[in-house]
């Protein structure tokens, strides 16, 4: 027998309305459990065993979902957003009410986003303590310093005067983009302060113009996802990023 959870508590967090209004619903003889009109939404219900439905359409309960966007530009990493599409928007098959993207990109930044409702490995995917890499694809506008790879590998003095830990950086070989007068990077930090890659960058004088994030720990972009395509993570993958920070 899985976990019980009340019965407003399941039909709220499958994202049917508020309590009270699952209250009401109750109240009128919409909600039935197991086939059974149910007045009350006190009741404790075996997601794994019992059957819930309203107006006559079962609800299924998920208890944790998790999904790999690729973030287009011009959309908001945020649960909320009064002017712009959120993340979260972009996730049409979502079912849980609670999801949220797990740490920030800019609005301009695009790539890969984990979206879900677990707390806990989202406090440990972003906490600095657990070292988990997330590898950046940027577009530098003119010329590297010389000795930027160095520069980064001991930590860079941010404007505001905080120091980043140690970082990896590697410039990509010539393209058509480096012969326009810009330099392919790719950049992997630890840690995930404000605008933290373009702030490196800008510590040694040079601008970031384009940013995509490539990776986090074991989890990487598809190929195939296309900015604003997004898919659900495999239980393999899921498992993976659970093993990756388990302390
Ligand atoms: N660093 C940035 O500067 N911006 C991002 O969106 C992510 C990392």
């Amino acid at each position: 027998m899985g976990e019980k959870i009340r019965l407003d508590k399941y039909l709220v967090e499958m994202g049917m309305g508020t309590r009270s209004q699952m209250k009401e619903a109750a109240k009128n003889g919409r909600v039935r459990v197991n086939g059974i009109v149910e007045k009350g939404t006190e009741r404790k219900i075996d997601p794994d065993s019992e059957r819930v439905s309203l107006d006559g359409k079962e609800i299924f309960y998920v208890k944790m979902e998790y999904y790999l966007l690729n973030k287009p530009q011009g959309v908001v990493s945020a649960t909320e957003d009064k002017f712009h599409k959120t993340v979260v928007d972009l996730i049409e098959g979502r079912q849980r009410k609670d999801l949220f993207p797990v740490g920030r990109l800019d609005i301009d930044t695009e790539g890969l986003v984990l979206i879900t409702n677990d707390g806990e490995l989202a406090h440990r995917l972003l906490s600095p303590r657990h070292h988990v890499d997330k590898q950046y694809y940027g577009v530098v506008a003119g010329e590297l310093p010389k000795d930027a790879a160095r520069q980064f590998r001991q930590g860079i003095t941010l404007s505001d005067g905080t120091v980043t830990m140690p970082a990896q950086l590697t410039e990509l070989p010539d393209s058509d983009l480096a012969a326009k007068g810009n330099t392919q990077v790719l950049v992997t930090i630890q840690e995930g302060k404000f605008h933290q890659v373009k702030r490196m960058f800008e510590a040694l004088g040079c601008k970031v113009v384009y940013l995509k994030r490539m990776s986090m720990g074991p989890l990487k972009l598809d190929r195939t996802l296309k900015p604003g395509e997004y898919r659900a993570l495999t239980e393999e993958e899921i498992k993976e990023l659970q093993g990756t920070c388990h302390t």
